[in-house]
């Protein structure tokens, strides 16, 4: 099945590029310009748009840990510590991810429904920490792969 490592990378490479990708846009581009927004209406802004990105999200997250586990079972990156760290680095943002999910995404959520801004402020500020992590992961995370290689 020669056909298997290509169809993997490709797959990998586009949930990498879907997730990060969404992170940088969301992190460098529309947090700035979502700052001159009233507050109730940056957060609705928020919600609105997390309630796009995130399932894809869970799609990318899905597709890179089994594309990237079914890559090394077929003995791509084997031996390879630069694909150790970026397994280890992968885990790592998959779980911030679902951190992310269930705990302040579910509290802006409710607390939006609740007509509470200062609580959902507060969760909001929580998913920009954790998205600002996972990007600066992610972009390394990136680095690695391509590196993985040339060095091994
Ligand atoms: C369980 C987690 C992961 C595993 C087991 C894994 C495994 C792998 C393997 C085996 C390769 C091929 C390396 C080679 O060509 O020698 C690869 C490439 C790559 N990975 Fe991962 N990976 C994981 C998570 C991630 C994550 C979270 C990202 C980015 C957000 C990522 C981005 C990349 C990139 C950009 C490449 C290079 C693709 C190319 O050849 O152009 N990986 N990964």
């Amino acid at each position: 099945m020669t056909w298997l490592i290509p169809l993997f990378l490709v797959l990998h490479l586009l949930a990498a590029i879907g997730w990060v990708g969404g992170m940088l846009f969301a992190h460098m581009a529309l947090r700035p310009s979502a700052m001159a927004l009233e507050p109730p209406v940056r957060l609705a802004l928020w919600q609105r748009v997390f309630s796009r990105f995130f399932p894809l999200v869970w799609v990318c997250v899905v597709t890179l840990l089994v594309t990237g586990h079914g890559l090394t079972g077929m003995g791509a990156g084997r031996g390879s510590h630069t694909v150790l760290t970026m397994t280890v680095i992968g885990w790592v943002m998959a779980a911030l991810f679902a951190y992310l999910y269930f705990k302040p995404y579910a509290a802006l959520r409710s607390n939006l429904a609740a007509g509470d801004i200062p609580a959902a402020a507060a969760a909001q500020n929580r998913i920009r920490q954790i998205v600002a992590i996972n990007l600066s992961l992610g972009l390394i995370t990136c680095t690695l792969g391509v590196l993985a290689r040339f060095f091994g």
